[in-house]
C-alpha cells in the first residue's frame, strides 16, 4: 500500500474512534449475481443472472466515492463474467483507481484466467484440499490451481468459508498460501447460515476449533490475513453487528453492510470476519488496532 493511502486510511480511522464519525469507509459493489457455479454453501448465485450495465456500475461507484467509500471490493456471482459495452473487470479496476479509492480488491471463484495485476487484491475462493474444496464447488480445484500458477500477478489472497463440509481442511489451504507463488495471504469466513443452507453452520466449539487451527498455522508462518484478537468474538458471536461502517450496492440499491441485511435473524450468526474485525476496530480496541496496521501493511 502507498505511504499517502495508509495515511489517509489512518486519518479516516482515527477520526471515526475519536470523533464517533460512522460514515462508511468500506464498500461493495455486486457486478452481477449470474455464475458458473453452484457451490453448497451459496445462497446468492443466479438469482436473476442479470449482468449490470457499465453506465449504472459507473454511477454506483461514484455513488459510494462521494459517501466517503475508500475501500472498494467488486463481488458477484462471478466477477469475471462481467463484460459491458466493451468494458471488462479488469477496465473497472482501473477506473476504480483513477477514481481514487484507495484499496480496490476482487472477489472470484478463480476459474478465470486472473489478469488483474491493478488490482490490491484478487481474493480467491478456495474451500480445501481438492477433496473439499470440490465436494462444495464441483470439479474446479486444478483449473482454480492452473490459474494461480498462470497469474499475472502475486496479488491473491485465498479466501475460505469454512463450513460443516470443509471444517478440517484449514491447515491444508494454509499450507497451500505459504507454498505457492502468486499467493499472498488466505483470509477466512465461518458460514454465514441463510435459510437455505442452515444445515452447514458452525456450533461454538467447532468455531473455536477452527480458530484454534488457523492461529496454529499462524503461529507456524502462514500467511493469515486476519487478526487473531478477533477470534473470541467471531467464536461466540459477541461482535457489534452490523456494520455501519461498510456498505454494499445491489443493482442501484445500497445496503448498510452485507446484501444479507434484510435476512431476519441473520446478522446475530454472522459469520464474515471483517465485520468482527471492522466493527470492533472502530469500537477502539487497541488490540485490534495494532494488529490491524500490522497486518495490512504486510499483506496489500
Ligand atoms: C458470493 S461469492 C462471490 C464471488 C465469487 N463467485 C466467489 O465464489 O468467490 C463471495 C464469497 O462469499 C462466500 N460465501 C458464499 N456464501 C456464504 C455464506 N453463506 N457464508 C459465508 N461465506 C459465503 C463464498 O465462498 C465466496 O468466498
Ligand atoms: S462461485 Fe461464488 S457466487 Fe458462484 S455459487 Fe460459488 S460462492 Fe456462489
Ligand atoms: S452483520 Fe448482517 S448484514 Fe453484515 S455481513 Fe453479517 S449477516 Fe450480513
Amino acid at each position: 500500500m502507498k505511504l499517502s493511502a495508509f495515511c489517509q486510511l489512518a486519518a479516516y480511522g482515527l477520526k471515526t474512534i475519536l470523533g464517533g464519525k460512522c460514515g462508511p469507509i468500506l464498500g461493495t459493489v455486486i457486478l452481477t449475481d449470474k455464475c458458473n457455479l453452484h457451490c453448497k454453501h451459496c445462497s446468492v448465485n443466479n438469482l436473476t443472472a442479470v449482468i449490470h450495465p457499465y453506465p449504472q456500475i459507473l454511477v454506483e461507484m461514484q455513488q459510494l466515492y462521494a459517501m466517503g467509500v475508500r475501500i472498494l471490493f467488486f463481488c458477484g456471482g462471478e466477477t469475471f463474467l462481467w463484460q459491458s459495452q466493451g468494458k471488462t473487470l479488469r477496465d473497472l479496476v482501473v477506473k476504480a483507481k483513477q477514481m481514487g479509492f484507495l484499496i480496490v480488491n476482487v472477489v472470484t471463484n478463480g476459474t478465470f484466467p486472473l489478469q488483474l495485476p491493478e488490482a490490491d487484491l484478487i481474493l480467491l475462493s478456495l474451500d480445501g484440499d481438492r477433496q473439499h474444496h470440490n465436494a462444495i464447488r464441483g470439479d474446479t480445484y486444478d483449473l482454480i490451481m492452473h490459474n494461480i500458477q498462470n497469474s499475472v500477478s502475486d496479488n491473491i489472497c485465498l479466501y475460505m468459508a469454512i463450513n460443516q463440509i470443509n471444517k478440517d481442511a484449514i491447515k491444508p489451504v494454509c499450507q497451500t498460501a505459504k507454498d505457492t507463488p502468486n499467493i499472498r495471504a488466505v483470509s477466512f469466513n465461518f458460514h454465514t447460515p441463510y435459510p437455505d443452507t442452515k444445515q452447514l453452520a458452525l456450533s461454538t466449539a467447532e468455531k473455536a476449533k477452527c480458530c484454534a487451527d488457523i492461529a496454529e498455522m499462524m503461529a507456524a508462518g502462514a500467511p493469515v490475513f486476519n487478526l487473531k484478537s478477533a477470534f473470541p468474538y467471531l467464536i461466540n458471536n459477541t461482535f457489534p453487528t452490523p456494520c455501519r461502517q461498510c456498505v454494499v450496492m445491489k443493482n442501484g440499491r445500497l445496503s448498510t453492510c452485507g446484501r444479507c441485511i434484510d435476512v431476519p435473524g441473520l446478522c446475530k450468526q454472522c459469520g464474515y470476519f471483517f465485520v468482527a474485525e471492522y466493527t470492533l476496530l472502530f469500537q477502539g480496541n487497541l488490540r485490534l488496532i495494532w494488529e490491524m496496521l500490522h497486518t495490512y501493511l504486510k499483506y496489500i
